[in-house]
């Protein structure tokens, strides 16, 4: 059972708060800040009972290296905003000078520190720099779910040294994804998307283990459709994974999981934007076309799976969503599910990688029952991998 902040009665302490605050940011923009949105509750709270709050958080991949295009300082306008605080930045991981500011200040107050990631000892999970972080605070609260995966000195290392408990949408995260895959209520549909299976043959195995239907859509479902023995003229595929899909068909048939491929497809000469695209049986693909999506007829068959089931996990896009007309499978599935959810027929669950901006395109995700703020935490955990951040949370 892991442990939760609210329950810890936490008052007038110093608390070490594990954020992540690695949200897209380019020519001086974040292009979605949910992640900063989604910090409110825990920090509110804290701020609430007058704790000192001290925000670490890594931004982007500096690989020990001090960047300044990767400072978080270029979020503190963000948080502040967010917030409605004012957050002190705390501009190095000088720890022990910024120790003496934080015991000096009075309660409440709130810090942000430096990118953790401009130390190396920070991806070492270094027992020191762990420590050192630790010593920060009197307690430690991880509300980053989408980086616990990672075994890092910020993540694990620091519950070795302090009290450490779960953030609210740590707890959130975690309640959804137990809807999901530990107490579904079943038939559990999964529809997994995006380009490569040699990043989710992992996630296959566990998921067909788990729901009754697995949808393949995306460049993924080439590899397949191959693996099956149909043409797929020059569209994106792996070819070194097709033995590995012929495996996994051969194996679902001796599981409860339908497997569900595309019936026909959409296809084009290239990736441009277009007004319409043509539409083929899944076995007359033209030798000189690209399929870039699923069509009208596999569309209805998941509409018709998604309307037999009660619980569904999405992950990954169905086409080449970022491109007009590719995007139409994506979207209408995305709009169907989120009408069953709306109405109460569905629970509706999705998250990793380009997932949320796939569906975001629909503007139906925020019907979706959750949506989780992670990517590679969510596939590892779709992967039934436990996340060591999370397991340091448990009691
Ligand atoms: C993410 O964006 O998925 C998390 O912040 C983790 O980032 P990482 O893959 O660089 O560890």
């Amino acid at each position: 059972m892991i442990k939760k902040i609210q329950d810890a009665n936490i008052r007038k302490q110093t608390v070490v708060l594990r954020l992540d605050l690695n949200v897209p940011y380019s020519n001086g923009k974040s292009s979605d800040t949910s992640r900063i949105e989604k910090t409110k509750e825990t920090i509110h709270h804290l701020i609430k009972n007058e704790n000192r709050v001290v925000i670490l958080s890594h931004f982007g991949r500096p690989n020990g290296i001090i960047n300044k295009d990767l400072s978080l300082r270029k979020l503190l306008g963000y948080l502040n905003e967010t917030l409605n605080l004012d957050i002190k930045f705390l501009p190095s991981l000088e720890i022990d000078l910024w120790s003496k500011e934080i015991e000096a200040a009075p309660f409440p107050s709130i810090f942000l520190l430096e990118n953790v990631r401009f130390s190396k000892l920070e991806e070492l999970n270094d027992p020191d720099f762990s420590s050192k972080l630790a010593s920060l605070g009197n307690v430690y609260c991880n509300d980053a779910f989408s980086v616990s995966h990672r075994a890092h000195a910020s993540t694990q290392g620091i519950t070795n040294y302090l009290p450490s408990f779960a953030g609210f949408l740590v707890q959130s995260e975690l309640k959804a994804l137990s809807l999901a895959l530990d107490k579904p209520l079943k038939p559990v549909t999964a529809i997994v998307g995006g380009s490569k299976i040699s990043t989710k043959i992992e996630l296959l195995n566990n998921l067909s283990n788990k729901v009754e239907y697995l949808i393949i859509g995306g460049a993924m479902a080439n590899t397949f459709l191959s693996a099956q023995g149909y043409g797929i003229g020059v569209s994106l595929t792996e070819k070194k994974m097709i033995q590995t899909a012929k495996k996994i068909i051969q194996e679902l048939k001796y599981k409860k999981c339908k497997l569900v491929l595309p019936l026909d497809i959409v296809c084009a000469d290239s990736i441009i934007e277009k007004k319409e695209a043509q539409t083929f049986r899944v076995d007359c693909c033209p030798i000189d076309k690209m399929i870039l999506d699923i069509g009208k007829q596999s569309q209805k068959n998941i509409m018709d799976i998604i309307d037999k089931s009660k619980t569904l996990i999405w992950n990954g896009p169905l086409g080449a969503f970022e491109t007009r007309p590719f995007d139409q499978g994506t979207n209408n599935i995305a709009n169907y599910a989120a009408n069953r959810t709306s109405k109460k027929q569905l629970i509706s669950i999705a998250g990793g990688g380009d997932t949320v901006s796939a569906l975001k395109t629909s503007a139906s995700i925020s019907k979706f029952s959750y949506v989780s703020t992670a990517g590679g935490a969510f596939l590892e955990w779709l992967e039934g991998k436990s996340l060591p951040g999370i397991e340091s949370l448990k009691v």
